[in-house]
């Protein structure tokens, strides 16, 4: 098979691109490098350069690689950026989605998997959220994402394409140092950013009704993220007319402060965090319930909370090197 991995020069997609690399699939990386980077594809993976929202483009890119799966990754990923700017979060998340699945369809390409995210869910009133736990999306970016379902969902259902939607929880760590993620807009990173800096990092609020009164996530190794890809592939190729939702997290909680207490440990910086006022929007405890994923792919998380910082520090020293 060869799988379309759109998004795969980002983060997460050059490592799916790489899992299925591993797996013995055969992959070909659509991406237009506005935050992708191209040394992230791996050497054997053809990059074609282009956009989800350029139709002909994708047509051209399936029937010339010979297309029989796709995995959709490309798209704006920033809650705040997403508030400010929802337009472009709809044109490049929905409009780039129905785009690419017009082209999979026209071509008669059976297997879809989408890149959702657990901010769908928005800010959930349970201990472990499950795939039927109510959607209440709290911004722009997670409404792209719970509308693209919708639509991937209804795509399969008109067409007879296999399809999954992949809640993504929070994604840290890296297989290599080079493919780590860039961006400083999550936890890890942004902790990383202020103990690099000399400055103290920083807790968005410590009020919340949890045991410590900071935020609870469910942390999930990019490596094993990348696998439950692999595995869903393989699912839908060997079951057609599959629908399948799964939240891709490891079912454990870890607070903000036990985080950044495992950060300092790990990079020896002895900077004790500040507690300053809450970010707006954030719930207080998201934590996936894994069941389902397990149950219906066989896949289970195998990377720690300590494997995900060792990973993500090693690469943030590579695209960090001190002055
Ligand atoms: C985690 C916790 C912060 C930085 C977001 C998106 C989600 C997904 C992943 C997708 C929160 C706290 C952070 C800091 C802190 N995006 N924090 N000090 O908000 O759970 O999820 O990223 O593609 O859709 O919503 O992740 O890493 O930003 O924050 O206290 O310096 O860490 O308040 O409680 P979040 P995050």
């Amino acid at each position: 098979m060869t799988w379309l991995i759109t998004g795969g020069a980002g983060y997460i997609g050059a490592h799916v691109a790489r899992a299925m690399l591993d797996a013995g699939e055969g992959a070909v990386v659509y991406d237009d490098l506005s935050t992708g980077i191209a040394e992230r594809v791996p050497r054997d993976v053809p990059l074609e350069v282009g956009s989800t929202l350029d139709g002909e483009r994708l047509a051209r890119v399936i029937r010339g690689h010979g297309v029989t799966g796709v995995v959709h990754l490309a798209a704006k990923k920033q809650v705040g950026e997403s508030v400010e700017q929802p337009l472009r979060y709809y044109r490049e998340n929905v409009e780039g989605l129905r785009t690419l699945l017009g082209a999979v369809t026209d071509a008669g390409v059976p297997s879809f998997v989408f890149s959702s995210s657990a901010a769908v869910y928005g800010m959930p009133d349970v201990v472990l959220v499950t795939e039927d736990t109510p959607c209440a999306p709290m911004s722009p970016y997670g409404e792209t994402k719970l509308a693209g379902e919708w639509l991937v969902r209804a795509t399969g259902r008109a067409t007879g394409l296999s399809t999954a939607s992949l809640r993504y929880f929070n994604v840290a760590g890296a297989a290599a140092p080079a493919l780590a993620d860039t961006g400083v807009f999550n936890l890890v990173p942004m902790v990383f950013e202020k103990l690099t800096e000399g400055s103290a990092p920083r807790v968005f609020g410590a009020d919340y009704p949890t045991p410590d009164g900071t935020c609870v996530r469910d942390y999930i190794h990019v490596v094993d993220l990348a696998e439950a890809h692999v595995a869903t592939a393989r699912r839908l190729r060997e079951a057609p007319g599959t629908d399948l939702t799964l939240n891709i997290g490891r079912g454990e909680g870890v607070s903000v402060r036990e985080m950044i207490d495992r950060i300092t440990a790990h990079t020896g910086h002895t900077l004790s965090p500040v507690v300053v006022d809450r970010r707006p929007g954030d719930p207080a405890r998201v934590v996936a319930s894994a069941d389902r994923a397990a149950t219906e792919l066989g896949w289970k998380a195998r990377h720690g909370v300590d494997e995900m910082i060792a990973s993500a520090w090693e690469g943030w020293k590579h695209h960090h090197p001190a002055r």
